[in-house]
């Protein structure tokens, strides 16, 4: 089955052919250098992008994958969770392809994408499995039973860690986004320079990563600097040390949850499962008889071949989508 899959959740256009778990193509056409100037991201600025871009990055998934538009089986979108004027880029995309070539459509759970991006790859897990995603939108703990049902069993009581990144890249005047740089950095600093607070919430499988963001911010302010003035030295320390305290927090709450569910599969995705300490960090996990499945850095990130995979793997179970499908900034999985 040919499954042309769109995701314009966030800041990324994206398009893909996936055959059947196979990728064909998986077009990331990113924002970031028109986002970075204004320290994030502008969202009336991303959906005009998402116009711009769409036909552009779909027409290069088909021809990539070497497929024509008659030969897809399936139209694959992302409608929701995410800003709402980009989601209705790709939705209403989407539902043009389908009326127009008279192709089935489904509306994915962009959450939904995240965690089926592991079945992209060789490697899978069997059900039932725990996740941790970890994005900029998101930071939550789910029991997955089966390919479409999931229980919840923690998130984020405020930020969500890739959005704690990204605030501690912009005091430091790294810019946006803060995964990549705050990594990048963090691996020429020292972790235990400076002691930033783990939240743990007794045992509690939520997670809240605004406190260690003021962290910073007080540390900055008790260092008596600012932004752009940091010492480069400085700089890698305090990445160094936010990221020591990020992973911590999500590697222990791993380890609770394997052993209050008594299951030892794990797959961690969303952007900041691309982060090489988390990535480590979670291979280590192995040791202590638990089974952790990454998906690449590129499936980790948003993109469209998530999205098809999850269309394709709910359409083989007879479910499709109408032309009233509507975007939904906030939609739980
Ligand atoms: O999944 P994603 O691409 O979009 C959302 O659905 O949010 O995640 C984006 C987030 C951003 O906050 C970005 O800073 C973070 O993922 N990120 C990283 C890394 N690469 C991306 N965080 C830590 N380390 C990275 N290497
Ligand atoms: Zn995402």
């Amino acid at each position: 089955m040919l499954i042309l899959g769109i995701d314009t959740s966030c800041d990324d256009t994206s398009a893909a052919v996936v055959k059947d778990r196979k990728i064909l193509s998986n077009i990331v056409s990113s924002q970031i250098k028109i986002h970075t100037k204004y320290g994030g991201i502008v969202p009336e600025i991303a959906s005009r992008k998402h116009i711009e871009w769409i036909m552009d990055v779909t027409e290069n998934a088909l021809s990539k994958a070497d497929v024509a538009l008659k030969h897809i089986d399936l139209v694959s979108v992302c409608h929701g969770p995410g800003l709402i004027g980009s989601l209705l880029v790709g939705l209403c995309f989407a539902k043009s392809l389908s009326y127009a070539s008279k192709k089935p459509l489904i509306g994915i759970n962009h959450l939904e994408g995240h965690i089926h991006a592991i079945f992209l790859e060789k490697d899978y897990p069997e059900f039932p499995f725990l996740t941790l995603i970890v994005s900029g939108g998101h930071t939550s703990l789910y029991r997955v039973n089966d390919l479409n049902s999931y229980k919840e069993l923690g998130r984020t009581r405020d930020d969500a860690a890739g959005e704690a990144y990204d605030k501690v890249s912009k005091m430091l005047g790294l810019g946006y986004p803060g995964g990549p740089v705050i990594d990048a950095l963090a691996k020429e600093g020292n972790p235990d320079k400076y002691n930033l607070p783990r939240p743990y919430l007794n045992g509690s499988f939520d997670f809240s990563f605004s406190g260690l963001k003021t962290a910073v911010k007080v540390l900055l302010m008790k260092l008596d600097i600012k932004g752009k003035n940091v010492a480069e030295d400085v700089k890698k320390d305090i990445a160094a040390s936010f990221q020591a305290s990020v992973v911590d927090v999500l590697i222990e709450k791993i380890k609770w949850v394997v052993s209050s569910e008594r299951l030892n599969r794990v797959v961690i995705t969303g952007g900041v499962a691309a982060n090489s300490e988390l990535r480590r960090r979670a291979q280590m996990l192995k040791e202590e008889g638990i089974e952790v499945y990454l998906p690449s850095k590129q499936l980790c990130t948003d993109n469209a071949a998530m999205i098809a995979v999850s269309g394709y793997h709910r359409f083989l179970r007879g479910e499709s989508s109408d032309l009233f499908l509507n975007a939904r900034a906030y939609l739980p999985l």
